[in-house]
């Protein structure tokens, strides 16, 4: 019985965690949308496939070229989440004529 009931509160510790990642990331890529296309395509960023260490260098980069991010931590975590050095490569990029 209390096995059962631990089983069951872990579930749910476990839901609500993947509850609140999910969140953050949804508010990461709102702040993509506001604070990194001014500049430059998405392209150059979802073609990237970066460790933590390397999306925070390149979040450190933009800044110093002027790009305000009021939401890093979730910004990051959204990153990680869809373009983390363990993600699949993306397919290689085609021009409109489909030959390069
Ligand atoms: C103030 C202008 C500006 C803004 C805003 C900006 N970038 Fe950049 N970004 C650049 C420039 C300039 C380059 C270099 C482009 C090139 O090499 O063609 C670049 C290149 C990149 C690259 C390619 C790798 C590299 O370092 O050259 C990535 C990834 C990137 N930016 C991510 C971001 C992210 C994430 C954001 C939003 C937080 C962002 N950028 C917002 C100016 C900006």
């Amino acid at each position: 019985m209390i096995a059962a009931r631990l089983w069951l509160l872990t579930g749910i510790l476990a839901s609500t965690a993947l509850a609140v990642d999910q969140a953050v990331v949804e508010r990461g890529q709102k702040e993509e949308a506001r604070s990194c296309i001014p500049c430059h395509s998405l392209r150059l960023i979802h073609s990237q496939r970066l460790s933590k260490a390397a999306w925070n260098k390149e979040l450190d980069k933009m800044a110093g070229w002027g790009t305000i991010v009021n939401d890093r931590e979730a910004l990051l975590e959204y990153l990680i989440a869809n373009y983390g050095d363990d993600k699949p490569l993306p397919a290689p990029a085609m021009s409109g004529n489909g030959v390069k």
